[in-house]
This record gives structure tokens, C-alpha cells and sequence, in this order.
């Protein structure tokens, strides 16, 4: 554990030693974002829109600066130009001239190829200009946007050049996006490199679902109600099920997806985030240590529930219907292998070897070109012991459920049974709705604008740590393992919720998907 860390750990942030009154948003110091892979889908849809909304939302400093590095014939003003469509097409919030004028003063461009010392060596005089011509004042954050396979070369040079050595009193961190390794010994090596040059403390894991306001919501409602705690348990809860749905086809990512798969693209990361944040229990306080450690708690006692052939499942589209439109395939998008095995759908069941979770299944499952875009937690309880009903007034009762509605449509449903008007006493599963389009005035922000905020802040909680990584991935080795040794993925056609063989998985113990 780090010295920072440790002092906290014994020291937790005293709020009320804290002056700064917490309803105000923090504004980051003087400093530059340098990304490489600026050219890449997510610098343009995500990241350069979310620098725009922070500028917008006043959440960045004057002096800041937003450097690419990429192997492009580009001037300062090409880059701009890039930013500006991106900005354009992309940013949440509205265009303001006067905003844009002013960030775009902090642009820069620098070409060059990742084994290129010159090219880093420009960059270090580039940002040692932008410090003192724009007051970015040596802090730097790098964020690499790019193949986890240049991670070591883009590391090594950014050592190399002496950027990843701050000036004393100044900082220079990294975010790496992932994948994080494609399996634990992969995920160990990446550590090593980066942690070779960057200490744990400047080094950001972004998994983006963490950014996302309905996942933070996770913890206050578990934690600021007094309502849910007490049925939060084996004694009440049946089974929880994660589903992360898409109805997007993955035509145009075969560089990124082929080979990889839906497990390891969602299950090790976003899926396992939001079991943790489920499964944990309460942290002594919000402070970045406190929380890793509950979370790591979670992931150190979860266990695959075998046999595998039966208990985990996984697909991969074939041609279907998506939204009245036919759609074809994976192995007929463009890009992908004619025999690709790589699944498009994967579904796991595991339980948290503890007292609060024994016996529970967490089942998880995710999927591209499913029936619509859905991503929820919903724990689902046993049914009530004993019903004094005659038996055909309750046929149409299903399990009680708690959903928490991550997106779209984002909200909290409980789901109960209640009397139909009438004068028999029949009894039906209605809903009771929370929803943040109706109960709250703000507009969420996007996740990467809260991260790449946080990254300025120097802010740690909502990054996971090395062990979460690793942790991680121990759990889904062994289904990868599996099913990389046991033939193709199952079919199923777009449109659908998955092939047959995840619907069994729960019937074998008489259970079902809920169709969100
Ligand atoms: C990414 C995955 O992490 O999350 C993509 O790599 C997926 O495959 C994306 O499409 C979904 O993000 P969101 O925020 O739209 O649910």
C-alpha cells in the first residue's frame, strides 16, 4: 500500500474537517491532457467531447492545454480542426464560441510513431512550452487510448523523456483504457510496465461504467437508506442477474473485437464492477481506499459455479431482424474471419462465498445485437413463504424484483403484486418507478467528463486498482480456457436475447431471464 494510501487508510478524510463546502464543484489545477490514439473512435465520440463539456460546465482551468500524438502530417490547426468535428458531432452540452475559443488556445499537435524518441522528445518541449505559455504548470496526464500491446513502448518513452518524472510539487499520471491484458498472466505483465515507470498512485484504470451517475447510485442507495439493507441478503434475495444488452452489430470493430469477445470486452470489467458495487459491503467511508478494499473483498471470495458446460454460456449472432431492419451476422461483417469463434454473447453464473451472499447465483450476461439496449442489476427475491390465496388468484404473481435501470431510461423499478380492482382477490406484478428524467431537473453528465475530471483531481475512487484487474481476470480464466478448448460459440439470430444454452443455464434450476 502506498504511503498516501496508508495515511488514509488510517486517517479517512474528516468531512467536517474538510471547510470546502462539498456542493460545489471542484475545478482542476493548471494543467495538460495528452492522448494518444487521438485518432481512434473513442478519443472522437468520447474523450475530446467530454474535455469540451468540462470547459463548457466551467470545470476547467484557463490554463489547460489538450496535446495529440499521433502518426499524422498534422499542424496545430489540423488537430483543431479534428477536435472541432468531434466537439461538433459529439459534446453534450451546447456550442459556445467564447468556451471553445479559449480551450482551443491550449491545442497542440505532435506527430510521431510510439518507438520515435525524437517524437517524445518533442512532446517534452512541447508541453515545457505549453507550461510556461499557457501556465500548465509541469502537471501532465497521458492518457493512452490505444493497444494494450504499445502500452510497454509508450511507457518506456514517456520515461525515457523524462515526462513520467514530475518537478517536485507537480504530477504526471497515466490512464490506460482497456482491455487490460486478455488473461491474468497478460493483465500481471501490463502492470509490471506500467508500474515499472508510473507509481500505483498516478496510474488510472479507466472503466467507464464507473463514471456513469446510475452506478454511483448504487451506493447511495444501499448505503444513505435504511429500506434496503435489511432484505440485501441470502435470507431474501433469490438470485441477482447483471444483463449489459446491445443491439448494435460490431461491423467496423473487427480490429479491436475479433478474438476478443464479449467476455473479456464486458464481463472482466463493467459486469464484475457492477457485482462488487452490489455484493459489497458498507466502506468504513467513501474514501478512495475504503471503497477498493470492500470491492477486492467481493472479487477475493467469488467463485464460478460449475460445471461450465452448463453454467456459463456464450454465442455469436447469425443473420436476423434488428428494429424492422435485416441485418447480417458476424462472420459476414466486414473485417471478421469466415471461421471467427470470437462469442458475441457470454453469460456466467457465479455466488460470493460469504455469509450475507451464500447460496445466491449472480448470473451476468452480455450480448451485441440483442433484442435492445438495456444494461440493469435486478435482484430478484424468493417468494413469500406462504400465501394465503387460493392458487389461481396468484397465478399471474412472479418474484418481487428490485432493478436498478443503469440505462437507458435510467431509474430504479420495484416490482411487486398487487390486488386487480375487483371483487375477487387476484393478485398481479405491477411496477413502482423511480426515474431520474422525472425526479431531477440536472442532466447527467457523461461518464468520461466525471473520469477525466477526476484523473485532473488526482481523485482515485472510481478507478479500479491492480488486484481488481487481476482478481478479475482470475475469475474468468478458467470459462476462457473452456471454451477456447471446446468448439464455437452457440447461434442465435440478432434481434434474440442470446442462444438457447443461456436459457438453460437457468432453467436448470428452474429459473428464467428476465426480459428486460
Ligand atoms: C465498451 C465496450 O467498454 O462499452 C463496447 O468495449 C461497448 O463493446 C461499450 O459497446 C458500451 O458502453 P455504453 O456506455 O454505451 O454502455
Amino acid at each position: 500500500m502506498s504511503v498516501t494510501a496508508a495515511e488514509e487508510w488510517r486517517n479517512p478524510r474528516n468531512p467536517l474537517r474538510d471547510k470546502r463546502d462539498k456542493r460545489m464543484p471542484r475545478i482542476a489545477g493548471p494543467c495538460a491532457v495528452v492522448i494518444f490514439g487521438v485518432t481512434g473512435d473513442l478519443s472522437r465520440k468520447k474523450l475530446m467531447p467530454a474535455i469540451y463539456d468540462l470547459a463548457n460546465r466551467g470545470l476547467l482551468p484557463p490554463n489547460f492545454g489538450l496535446v495529440g500524438f499521433a502518426r499524422r502530417d498534422w499542424a496545430d490547426e489540423d488537430f483543431g480542426q479534428v477536435v472541432y468535428e468531434a466537439v461538433r458531432d459529439h459534446a453534450r452540452t451546447p456550442f459556445r464560441q467564447e468556451v471553445w475559443d479559449r480551450l482551443a488556445e491550449g491545442f497542440r499537435f505532435v506527430p510521431g510513431t510510439f518507438d520515435d524518441p525524437e517524437a517524445f522528445a518533442r512532446l517534452a518541449a512541447t508541453l515545457t512550452q505549453l507550461d510556461t505559455e499557457r501556465g500548465t504548470g509541469g502537471n501532465h496526464a497521458f492518457y493512452l487510448s490505444i493497444p494494450p500491446k504499445t502500452f510497454p513502448a509508450v511507457c518506456e518513452q514517456l520515461h525515457a523523456s523524462g515526462l513520467a518524472d514530475p518537478r517536485p510539487g507537480r504530477w504526471s499520471r497515466v490512464v490506460i483504457e482497456k482491455p487490460f491484458g486478455h488473461d491474468l498472466a497478460s493483465a500481471r505483465e501490463l502492470n509490471r510496465v506500467v508500474n515499472r515507470v508510473f507509481p500505483e498512485e498516478s496510474v488510472f484504470r479507466i472503466d467507464h461504467y464507473l463514471g456513469k451517475e446510475t452506478v454511483q447510485n448504487i451506493l447511495a442507495l444501499r448505503f444513505a437508506n435504511q429500506l434496503f439493507d435489511p432484505i440485501w441478503n441470502a435470507h431474501y434475495v433469490d438470485h441477482v442477474q447483471i444483463t449489459m444488452a446491445e443491439d448494435i452489430g460490431l461491423g467496423g470493430r473487427a480490429g479491436y473485437y475479433d478474438g476478443i469477445g464479449a467476455a473479456r470486452d464486458v464481463i472482466q470489467n463493467h459486469l464484475l464492477q457492477l457485482l462488487a458495487l452490489t455484493a459489497m459491503e458498507e466502506p468504513v467511508s467513501f474514501g478512495p481506499s475504503q471503497l477498493q478494499v470492500e470491492k477486492i473483498k467481493v472479487l477475493s471470495a467469488l467463485r464460478l459455479v460449475g460445471p461450465l458446460e452448463q453454467t456459463t454460456a456464450r454465442g455469436q449472432y447469425v443473420a436476423g431482424w434488428q428494429g424492422g431492419e435485416q441485418v447480417v451476422g458476424l462472420l459476414e461483417e466486414e473485417g471478421f474471419a469466415h471461421d471467427s469463434v470470437t462469442e458475441t454473447f457470454a453469460a456466467l453464473t457465479l455466488e460470493v462465498d460469504t455469509r450475507r451472499w451464500a447460496g445466491v447465483p449472480f448470473y451476468l450476461r452480455t450480448g451485441k445485437r440483442l433484442g435492445r439496449r438495456v444494461t440493469e442489476i435486478a435482484l430478484v427475491f424468493k417468494r413469500a413463504p406462504h400465501l394465503p390465496f387460493d392458487a389461481t388468484m396468484t397465478n399471474e404473481l412472479g418474484k418481487n424484483a428490485l432493478v436498478i435501470r443503469v440505462q437507458p431510461d435510467e431509474g430504479i423499478t420495484l416490482r411487486f403484486g398487487s390486488k386487480v380492482p375487483g371483487h375477487l382477490m387476484e393478485v398481479r406484478d405491477v411496477n413502482m418507478d423511480f426515474s431520474y428524467g422525472s425526479a431531477f431537473a440536472e442532466d447527467s453528465p457523461e461518464a468520461y467528463e466525471r473520469l477525466i475530471l477526476d484523473v485532473l483531481l488526482g481523485e482515485p475512487s472510481l478507478f479500479p486498482v491492480n488486484a481488481e484487474v487481476e482478481l478479475s481476470w482470475e475469475i474468468l480464466d478458467p470459462v476462457l480456457d473452456r471454451w477456447a478448448a471446446h468448439g464455437r460459440p452457440d447461434p442465435y439470430p440478432a434481434g434474440s436475447w442470446g442462444p438457447e444454452s443461456a436459457v438453460r443455464m437457468l432453467a436448470r434450476t428452474g429459473r428464467e431471464w428476465r426480459r428486460p
